[in-house]
């Protein structure tokens, strides 16, 4: 028994065009201009309606210590928002090692809707460390991150230089959370200090210019050791500017940003507390002025892919903490449902993006560079029926009331968006339909991924 999808527009991330297509034993068997369905068939009318591959979220922090999604309702959260990959952050306890801690995540991992891998964060170097990160790959771990901010997880030059090093030699990527966590702390003693505790300190103590001299010296080092190197979530111009200096050097760099960066700014911090504590993430939210410079930067391709950097902190006993003093607010945002639906208006409704753009950075993109493509991240032939049909002529309001994440609010509450999704398949199956969640939680598949491969730059849309 196949799944049809016909009359649709399929848009790849080089063209949109009108086909039929067809998805047998869970892949893509056949696109064609007319597909017949036989008895048995499930059809699909997607007339007037965009065919997208599905999208492929390579930052998310699901079943982290003290938020309230776990695999379970964050990967039903994603699906509804049209994500059909996860790729998630381990979270290192110290009383285990990193494969241990890998094994534990995989158990977590059980419970998920959709297909998912992981990154492991690896928060210290020694000797044994650098063995173990040897054994990531065969475990289908291909990307490490490291910190250069927050205090437990953070390490020096000269074990990000080692253990870039290690990550190179085994085809890894190496992600990296930049900004200057030695100096931030240094700002923030003086803030509290003086009795500045608002949230809008959150942002003046995380200063776009530590983002952008900490994303310089990881760009240097990876200059050095020539490892490919992710540098997650950039927020600002000033370390747009040093990302796109490092390239044209042709440092092996891949740069991401999150929605949040792209729609809301500083303002939000500066409402009243109790409001503005559940803005707090770092980087923090920044300019209007760092928006522009971050959709273009998109546009031309340094900017290669988007994560939603999903962190669902309750409101109560989470970032209410932070009132009258924003250290105590957990850093992170939710938002792992909202991708598509923002970046689509915000992106291709307002025009500062095209179609097959938001396709390259949302799905083909972060499938090439984190071992997934062709499997994930196109309408191929072979590859998997990951599908979004999103009705472009269609209008929601982002709200709390209908969401499907954990969380007791929205940061996007009351944003009214053009397009909406009507449809989500994986592997072939309707895992959502009409906004209900008809995929059963637990058929998710562990993804084992492929080593770094170099695509040809203009493959990842690098500038
Ligand atoms: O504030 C954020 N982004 N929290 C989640 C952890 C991280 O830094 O990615
Ligand atoms: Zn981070
Ligand atoms: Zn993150």
């Amino acid at each position: 028994m196949a799944t049809i999808v016909q009359n649709g527009i399929l848009v790849t991330a080089s063209d949109t065009f009108q086909a039929d297509l067809k998805i047998n034993n869970g892949k893509i068997s056949m696109i064609s201009n007319h597909i017949n369905g036989e008895k048995g068939d499930t059809i699909i009318n997607a007339a007037n309606k965009y065919v997208l591959p599905g999208l492929i979220d390579p930052h998310t922090h699901l079943a982290l210590n003290g938020t309230l999604d776990d695999f379970e309702t964050g990967t039903k959260a994603a699906a509804s928002g049209g994500v059909t990959t996860i790729i998630n952050f381990t979270d290192p306890d110290n009383s285990q090692t990193f494969l241990e801690d890998l094994m534990e995540w995989k158990n977590k991992a059980k419970k998920s809707l959709i297909d998912y891998g992981f990154h492991s964060i690896i928060n210290k170097c020694n000797s044994d460390v650098l063995k173990e990160i040897s054994r990531l790959p065969e475990e289908g771990v291909t990307s490490i991150k490291l910190f250069t901010a927050y205090k437990e997880n953070m390490v020096n030059d000269d074990e990000i230089y080692l253990l870039m090093k290690a990550a190179k030699k085994e085809g890894m990527v190496t992600n990296v959370h930049a900004e200057n966590g030695r100096i931030i702390d240094q700002l923030i003693e003086e803030a509290l200090d003086r009795k500045n505790t608002k949230a809008i300190y959150h942002a003046y103590t995380r200063p776009a210019s530590l983002e952008a001299e900490a994303t310089a010296r990881v760009l240097r080092i990876a200059e050095i050791t020539e490892a490919p190197t992710y540098i997650v979530h950039i927020s600002s111009e000033e370390a747009l500017t040093e990302f796109k200096r490092a390239k044209e050097r042709g440092v092996n760099a891949f740069g991401e940003t999150c929605p949040q960066y792209l729609v809301l700014d500083e303002n939000y911090l500066k409402k009243e507390d109790k409001e503005a504590v559940k803005y707090i993430c770092s980087p923090p939210l920044r300019t209007k002025r760092d928006q522009e410079a971050l959709w273009d930067k998109i546009k031309l391709g340094a900017i290669s892919t988007i994560g939603s950097d999903h962190a669902s902190h309750p409101y109560v006993d989470g970032k209410e903490k932070g009132v009258n003093n924003f250290t105590k607010a957990p850093n992170g945002l939710p938002g792992i449902e909202s991708t598509l639906q923002l970046l689509y208006h915000y992106g291709v409704y307002e025009g500062r993006i095209t179609l097959p753009k938001l396709v390259e950075i949302t799905s083909q993109n972060p499938a090439k560079i984190f071992g997934l493509y062709p499997r994930k991240g196109s309408l191929n032939i072979g590859s998997d029926g990951d599908i979004v049909i999103f009705d472009p002529n269609k209008s929601s309001v982002i709200t709390k009331e209908t969401q499907k994440q954990g969380t007791e609010y929205n940061v996007y509450e009351g944003m009214e968006v053009q397009g909406d999704i009507d449809f989500v398949l994986s592997r072939g199956e309707v895992i959502v339909m009409d906004k209900q969640i008809v995929g059963k939680t637990g058929r998710g598949k562990y993804l084992y991924r492929n080593r770094f491969c170099d695509w040809p730059r203009e493959e990842v849309g690098t500038e």
